[in-house]
């Protein structure tokens, strides 16, 4: 199996994007690997710091596992969004396969310096199965949460990211990916998400390639011409939560209203992974992802 960072270059210099998706629950992870075998793709799964609160670090860190040891597929395991060095160190010693430290609302100089803490933790960290622990940082501001949200929500310029600082926090900390705020929001709001495509090439020029991935997150209800705009301008890594949760519950909404009566879990929740299979299966086709392993 290649590494993470293997697949990274592979996408960049193929035009192709790794889909990360986060989860809840195994029921989730279950819909997303199915995906993953029938599409032939490597992927990331993610969990954020509530979304692993809730499964629990080794609990999420062995289905991984056993998932990638049983299917074959290259999958690697997220920390997303750590907001703090702590949360990112605990996921990594807890055997995570990747971090993403996101610490982009302290000032600059903390940012660089909590980040080059976790990378410095994680590359002391190396594990036979998968290579390096691979590294994120973020950079700029990225708004909302992934949810469906009643309200607009406006990015001023001003909080995008910079190419020039771009370039010089990925000097300076020494990071495998960077996620840049570029019009990019979490979850879907009322407005249309218009992502800058132009910045995003300033910003892969700006930043020594292929070996540094850029992460486009908050993709959730962004169109699939914007998408495929952001990968053909250097994007290789995105982010889908919203649209996951809200076919997940959608579909475990309707088993439960067509049968009250029902109390096998696995069978009220069959409909509910095949929902999410199906989405991220669209994802798949769409970052141009299939029969890349
Ligand atoms: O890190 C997670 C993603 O950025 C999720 O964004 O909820 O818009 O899909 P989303
Ligand atoms: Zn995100």
């Amino acid at each position: 199996m290649l590494t993470l960072q293997q697949y990274q270059e592979k996408a960049l210099q193929g035009g192709w994007a790794l889909g990360h998706f986060n989860i809840s629950n195994s029921e989730q992870l279950h819909g997303i690997m199915n995906a993953a075998v029938s599409m032939k793709s490597p992927i990331l799964i993610g969990t954020s710091e509530g979304e692993r609160k809730f499964i629990g670090l080794k609990q999420a860190v062995s289905l991984v596992r056993a998932f990638r040891e049983e299917t074959g597929i290259p999958v690697f395991l997220n920390a997303d969004h750590s907001k703090s060095g702590e949360s990112a160190i605990a996921a990594i010693d807890a055997g995570y396969d990747s971090v993403h430290i996101d610490v982009s609302h302290l000032p600059y100089d903390e940012n660089v310096k909590i980040t080059n803490y976790v990378r410095e933790h994680a590359k002391m960290t190396f594990r036979p199965d998968i290579g390096e622990i691979h590294v994120e940082a973020e950079l700029g501001l990225l708004l909302g949460e992934s949810k469906i949200q009643k309200e607009t929500i406006e990015v001023r310029p001003e909080q995008y990211t910079k190419p020039e600082e771009a370039a010089d926090f990925v000097k300076k900390t020494g990071i495998d990916r960077l996620a840049p705020a570029v019009g990019n929001i979490h979850g879907i709001p009322a407005n249309e998400k218009k992502i800058d495509i132009k910045l995003i090439k300033k910003i892969r020029e700006a930043i020594p390639t292929p070996r540094i991935g850029i992460t486009l997150h908050g993709a959730s209800g962004i169109s699939d011409n914007q998408i495929v705009e952001a990968v053909r301008a250097g994007v290789n890594n995105i982010h889908i939560n919203t649209e996951i949760r809200v076919v997940f519950v959608r579909a475990l909404k309707q088993t439960f209203f067509e049968n009250p009566e029902e109390t096998t879990p696995y069978k009220l929740y069959s409909e509910a992974i095949i929902a999410v299979q199906r989405k991220v299966e669209e994802k798949l086709k769409l970052f141009g992802s299939i029969n890349r392993i």
